[in-house]
């Protein structure tokens, strides 16, 4: 009885993994599924393939390990954030296919609450910016497009969740409707300070209390599932970036992380307090373990490991994204290609919501390996932008980052991200640390941990990438970055 099963539902794919109590993996499972573009700027997921794919990948990881449901101590739920569904709490139909966290459907919404004078509001009960990326305008859209929704909602009969929430439905077979407070801090209907939905923001998005999931501390028993045979506790949910910084170990004020996944996410621990930035970063809930809150510092990067699908899916100048760092490292640099990969628009520190992709800088010497480098740089130009905004918000100094993530296995773009940044990267032995943090908070709230500190000894350093560029010249690499950023804008 000593595993723990972390249910990894991404963007891009679905994955569980089943740890031991020494924090190694003993077995995983992946499946992608299909990312819906319905038009310019809109991104959906069907909620069946959410839970169908992510199902089998758990049942999938199961064999591969050769264990059974009694062999596993809890469950830990790690999700995508703010991706919103609504469901018929009698049947557990959904209404419509889940509107995904970067689509911008609702950028007018948002910009009609901000001439309302509504921003700086939002930005004091809930940390965020106010930007489609969250929630609450999200399901705003749903509850006016779908029809008779709006009167179904208000006499109790829906359910909202982001994608923990309906795993967990999914799990209990509707019998939970929970979150926790770090997936529930990125709805933009929760109060951080408060640590409860804010009855003035449900009036200002026009959101019946109703539909709300209760909230809980991240490493917590949920409730039981039954469907692998025996019950197996879930004992953990965390939105996939905080449950990243706690498989990093990150638990004191200054540590942070940066998960190279679909976008990049980059967290820095605040310890109890909230700490309100300056400079385009976002205010969050960290995982919680205990009665007291932890508050973490975000800068989230809409476009990162996605770039490389795009050169792959878009572009077809590879054939398999690994073999990216390969074709970028067939040329000595960029050629002075800048590529801007805001597909999704700008999210921070720029947040422009409308901004369109650019690739800035071609003469007729570039070459479709330019460009592939020129997208893996424009990673680490995002993932440094986003450093030196945190720096000037921080009550203290970074000493190191921390990486993970599937572009962390790739050493050209670690090293050119250590060399922009002037401080260390650290990329641990164990790089799925979103699903080592679910599955910590799992053991922690099914009693297999005892305290935070045998999760932290679960930590340790692969490899570390040493800045070898002159500040001088990586300031000169920004400034290149900056001026191509200001095209798109
Ligand atoms: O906020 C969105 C984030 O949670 C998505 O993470 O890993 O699916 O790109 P990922």
């Amino acid at each position: 009885m000593a595993y723990l099963l972390a249910l990894d539902q991404g963007t891009s794919s679905s994955r569980s993994i089943i740890f031991n109590r020494q924090g190694q993996i003993v077995a995983a499972a992946q499946q992608e599924f299909r990312q819906i573009f319905p038009q310019p700027g809109w991104v959906e997921h069907d909620p069946a393939e959410i839970w169908l794919s992510q199902f089998a990948t758990a049942r999938q990881a199961l064999r591969n390990a050769g264990l059974q449901a009694q062999d596993i101590a809890a469950i830990g739920i790690t999700n995508q954030r703010e991706t919103t569904l609504l469901w018929d709490k009698q049947t557990g139909q959904v209404l419509s296919n889940a509107i995904v966290w970067q689509d911008r459907r609702t950028a007018s919404i948002c910009e009609a609450l901000r001439a309302d004078g509504h921003a700086e509001t939002i930005r004091e009960k809930t940390g965020l910016i106010l930007d489609p990326y969250f929630s609450a305008s999200k399901l705003q859209w749903l509850l006016h497009h779908l029809p008779g929704s709006m009167q179904r909602a208000e006499r109790g009969e829906l359910a909202f969740g982001t994608v923990d929430t309906w795993l967990a439905w999914q799990l209990s077979e509707g019998k939970l409707h929970v979150t926790d407070s770090s997936n529930a801090s990125r709805t933009m209907l929760f109060n951080i300070h408060t640590g409860q939905w804010d009855t003035a923001l449900l009036e200002l998005f026009g959101i019946p209390a109703a539909i709300l999931p209760e909230v809980h501390p991240s490493s917590h028993h949920f409730g039981d599932t039954h469907l692998f045979g025996s019950p197996i506790p879930i004992a953990g949910i965390a939105g996939d970036q905080q449950a990243a910084l706690f498989g990093q170990a990150c638990f004191t004020p200054g540590m942070a992380k940066n998960t190279y996944g679909t976008g990049c996410f980059m967290l820095m621990h605040t310890g109890q307090q909230p700490v309100t930035s300056h400079n385009g970063l976002i205010t969050t809930a960290a995982c919680q373990t205990g009665d007291q809150a932890q508050y973490a510092l975000e800068g989230s990067v809409f476009i990162g490991g996605a770039v490389v699908q795009w050169l792959r899916d878009g572009l077809k100048a590879i054939q398999h994204s690994p073999d990216v760092e390969a074709l970028a490292a067939s040329v000595p640099d960029s050629g002075g290609v800048v590529f801007v990969p805001a597909f999704t628009g700008l999210g921070a520190p720029y947040w422009v919501p409308d901004a369109k992709a650019a690739i800035v800088g071609l003469s007729r010497g570039s070459t479709v390996a330019h460009i592939a480098r020129a997208a893996l740089e424009s990673i680490a130009f995002q993932t440094t932008a986003v450093l030196q905004a945190m720096i000037k918000d921080a009550v203290c100094p970074i000493t190191e980052l921390r990486v993970d993530g599937g572009a962390a296995a790739n050493n050209l773009l670690l090293q050119f991200q250590a060399n922009l940044l002037g401080i260390p990267v650290v990329r641990p032995q164990v790089t799925e640390t979103t699903a080592l943090g679910a599955a910590c908070l799992a053991g922690l709230g099914a009693g297999i941990f005892s305290h935070i500190d045998e999760c932290a000894s679960l930590w340790q350093t692969e490899r570390q990438f040493l800045p070898t560029m002159s500040r001088d010249q990586a300031q000169e690499f920004m400034q290149h970055w900056e001026t191509a950023v200001g095209r798109v804008r």
